[in-house]
């Protein structure tokens, strides 16, 4: 087995710059903060950093409404603080990925502003610009992805013409029909490609084709706003040649199709995406059976080399502990997620407070910033107990921009640092396990039948096998999983702090048995030469 590239190493961890760390007290998280808590990210072995926008912004999008491609904004820092945070990334091993947003632009960046001034302009054809329909109304049908946004169309008073915006008015798409629009964003990637950036996570990526006829949705059995073949393909293409021009890089597209037919299309051949986030996996419910037919669906859809991005949550959705723990069981679903992420054939992507099972935080009416909901799994990072630290629970010595979720004292990166079986504890020996197994990172997978309720699948690499099982049911399970090689195996990492870390016998030449205690998932390595069955 090869080495493989840095991507599919180890888990790549998103950082939300707002909500990581605030290094002038301001109350907003900044490049300067996370530059001072790389020590987590190295405890995590993360392989790399993933950093939602940090580029000049009005912040209508909290950084997705782009002012200028290839600056940093004030809040964050300085472009000099990002060649420094990438400089102590690489001293530790860490690579770094930034956010790129290839959609649109603010509606202040200069491009915009030019592009309104007149329908004369130079730039007026960089944006989406239409006269009325017939009736007055705007061009077509299409609808902002946020319902509260409307229509994706703005009537623009001045030029007498509409604006295509896919989600804010304040967000312009760019008009990626136009050629010169797609080279200035292709510098876009060349001027931080150029600085030392490793890889980008590609924003909105099946906004990128639209029917260049703009016909509307309905009547069709298609979106004509999004996805369009062979455009979005063509275009990603483009993109790809400009990351191929550098050595070792790596494209993650946020392709947010709830089809996986549609989104492996886009990690076909070589010459498209390296990963694709999955959002058919993200939306799943807790049910072994749900789980296991997406893999296998993916598995089956997918090219053979084609390489996961198994991911459960972002900053665009309630956290995973509200989602899938909020019926009582503590945090055992979170802890049950990393596990399977990180032994799943792909690679694991986490969102910073993954790893301490935070949940969503309460966020009151007069407190709400996003215009989509999505305040309460945004809320800053607990580094220390509020009881010691004060409320900003060392995230900031001032005003937290979001208040922080109710469990900061004990859910804060200190306190769970000192407990041994805290989550925060678990998934550094997940990271430590992925690291230490070939398996794990590149080894294949053969998804197991092991009765209801019960999600197991094999990994296995040179001199290793090993087994992972999650119990998604609320009472006990035993694992049966026929036709397994090996007789004896032993628990190399369990969720359930309950459980011991003593070998488990099977019946020689029977199956692996073992009883999964309720909620509980683990990774067993199968005695290498134990006689086959
Ligand atoms: C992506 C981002 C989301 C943003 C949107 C528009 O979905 O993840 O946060 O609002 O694109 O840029």
């Amino acid at each position: 087995m090869s080495s493989p590239p840095w991507w599919q190493r180890g888990a790549i961890y998103q950082v939300y710059p707002r909500s990581f760390a605030d290094g002038d007290g301001d109350g907003v998280g900044d490049l300067r903060g996370l530059r001072a808590h790389l020590d987590h990210l190295a405890d995590l072995r993360v392989t790399a950093v993933w950093l939602s926008p940090v580029f000049t912004s009005p912040m209508l999008d909290a950084g997705y409404d782009v002012a200028d491609f290839c600056d940093v904004d004030p809040v964050f820092g300085t472009l000099e603080d990002l060649d420094g945070l990438i400089t102590d990334c690489h001293a530790r091993g860490i690579r770094v990925v930034l956010d790129w947003v290839p959609n649109h632009s603010s509606d202040q960046h200069p491009w915009f502003l030019a592009s309104r001034s007149s329908r004369d302009d130079l730039r007026r054809d960089w944006y989406v610009w239409r006269d009325s329909a017939p009736d007055g109304g705007p061009p077509n049908d299409w609808r902002s992805e946020f319902a509260a946004a409307g229509p994706a169309w703005s009537h623009d008073e001045h030029t007498g013409q509409w604006y295509l915006h896919s989600y804010t008015p304040q967000q312009p798409d760019l008009n990626w029909d136009n050629p010169a629009v797609e080279a200035a964003m292709h510098d876009v990637v060349r001027f931080w490609l150029d600085r030392g950036v490793d890889g980008l996570r590609i924003d909105a990526l099946q906004r990128l084709g639209k029917d260049p006829l703009l016909r509307s949705n309905a009547g069709s059995d298609r979106r004509h706003d999004q996805d369009w073949e062979p455009v979005a393909h063509e275009r990603l293409r483009g993109i790809r040649r400009v990351v191929d021009e550098y050595p070792d890089r790596m494209i993650v597209g946020e392709v947010y199709l709830l089809d996986q037919r549609r989104v492996v299309d886009y990690l076909s051949g070589d010459d498209q995406l390296h990963m694709a986030h999955n959002f058919v996996f993200l939306h799943l419910p807790w049910d072994a059976a749900a789980f296991r037919h997406v893999i296998a669906e993916f598995e089956a859809l997918a090219e053979p080399d084609a390489w996961p991005a198994w991911f459960l949550g972002n900053h665009d959705h309630s956290r995973i502990a509200t989602r899938y723990d909020d019926g009582g069981s503590g945090q055992a679903r979170a802890r049950a997620v990393a596990l399977m992420l990180t032994a799943l054939r792909g690679t694991p992507f986490l969102y910073q407070g993954d790893e301490l099972g935070l949940p969503d935080a309460e966020i009151p009416p007069d407190r709400v910033v996003d215009v989509d909901g999505r305040d309460p799994g945004r809320a800053p990072l607990p580094w220390r107990p509020p009881s010691l630290a004060g409320p900003g629970a060392g995230f900031t010595t001032g005003e937290p921009w979001l208040p922080l979720a109710r469990e900061a004292e004990q859910l804060c990166v200190e306190s769970q640092a000192a407990d041994p079986c805290s989550t925060l504890s678990l998934v550094r020996r997940l990271g430590g396990l992925r690291a230490e197994s070939a398996a794990l990172r590149a080894g294949d997978q053969h998804l197991l039948d092991a009765g209801p309720d019960v999600l197991a699948w094999l990994r296995t690499g040179p001199g290793e096998r090993l087994l992972a099982a999650v119990n998604f049911a609320t009472d006990p399970r035993p694992l049966l999983v026929p036709g397994i090689p090996g007789a004896r195996c032993a628990v190399l990492v369990s969720t359930d702090p309950g459980r011991t870390g003593s070998p488990v016998q099977g019946g020689t030449g029977s199956p692996a048995e073992l009883v999964l205690h309720p909620g509980e998932a683990v990774v067993l390595a199968l005695v290498p030469d134990a006689p086959t069955t």
